[in-house]
């Protein structure tokens, strides 16, 4: 006797959260002395900044009687003071300080999460078996260079697993019918220095130009737009997964400035509109495990198998 299957929902289909370097904040956000909480990672995080200037990423939850680092915590020069009794904790998320007690506890201490600061915004980085990072965060080169503008900012939040937004970018059949365009664009996607890239060609007011979408990790990819010489525009997009279910995406925007004034806010509500295009898509399926791919599907199989890297191989919730 042969039972029918347990139906799918978004609960018991959601992937592991993939390895990798994930956006927490933009830079300017927290200033010295600054601490804030954030979700990232089915996680409640404390993000401060030292006095010295170090962005730091700790578990919220004091080792002590619990109490949230993130909300009403204090920087006490290289530390963060707990809000409930005044433990201190160093970089190390290890506690250096009890104002009533010489004698530190040798358990307490909070998850410390590597970070790294580059392209205007502080990174985190997760590895489930706490691993130290195996790479860099790739630098957005344009971000401050004064032949392009200051970058446009924008954050959105959607609801749906982070590799599923990956998936999107590797998908072309899609574009018929959720955003509406008359015709798949001819394009091409490879795996080039453990990226994925994909090249198409592009035509705007009669003007034909080439996209280029470099994909480094699920949730960290640059998009550059050209039509020539001068006329090229950088879409950077970083991603915080808040849970297994929703990811806020922090976009930025810069063109070069010989185009500065022909381009701009049109290019982030179209980005914004796209995403509304794929909204109801995300909010409403399930992630599928094992697809049943056609032969026309040959750029999402190849996104699958690029995307098993950053999982560990033998985890039960882990993609393939
Ligand atoms: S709960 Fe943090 S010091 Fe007591
Ligand atoms: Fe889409």
């Amino acid at each position: 006797m042969e039972l029918i299957a347990v139906c799918d929902s978004k609960l018991n289909t959601a992937p592991d959260f993939p390895i990798g370097w994930w956006s927490v904040a933009r830079s300017h956000e927290i200033k010295p002395g600054d601490v804030t909480s954030v979700t990232a990672l089915d996680r409640d995080l404390v993000v401060y900044r030292t006095e010295s200037g170090e962005a730091r990423v700790h578990d919220a939850y004091c080792p002590h009687l619990g109490a949230h680092l993130g909300v009403n915590g204090k920087v006490v020069g290289e530390s963060i003071q707990c809000p409930f009794h005044g433990w201190q904790f160093g970089g190390d998320g290890k506690c250096n300080h009890i104002p009533y007690c010489e004698t530190i506890p040798s358990r307490a201490k909070v998850q410390n999460w590597p970070t790294s600061e580059v392209n205007g915004e502080i990174y985190m980085w997760f590895h489930p078996t706490g691993a130290e990072p195996d790479r860099a965060v790739p630098v957005i080169e344009q971000i401050g260079d004064e032949n392009w503008t200051e970058p446009r900012q924008v954050e959105f939040n959607i609801p749906v697993h982070i590799q599923d937004i990956a998936e999107n970018s590797c998908d072309p059949e899609h574009f018929q019918y959720v955003h509406k365009q008359n015709q798949t664009p001819p394009s091409s996607v490879d795996v080039e220095d453990g990226a994925v890239h994909l090249r198409s060609e592009i035509e705007a007011q009669g003007m034909k130009g080439e996209l280029h979408a470099t994909m480094f990790q699920p949730g960290l990819a640059r998009v550059m737009t050209s039509y020539g010489p001068g006329a090229e525009m950088l879409v950077y997009n970083s991603a915080q997964p808040i849970s297994k279910n929703e990811t806020l995406l922090r976009w930025t925007l810069l063109v070069r400035n010989e185009i500065a004034e022909f381009v701009g806010d049109q290019v982030m509500d179209g980005i914004i509109e796209g995403l509304s295009d794929d909204y109801p898509i995300w909010e409403n399926k399930v992630h599928r495990r094992q697809p049943v791919f056609c032969k026309g599907d040959e750029t999402l199989v190849l996104f699958r198998k690029w995307v098993r890297q950053f999982y560990l191989p033998d985890s039960p919730r882990g993609q393939q």
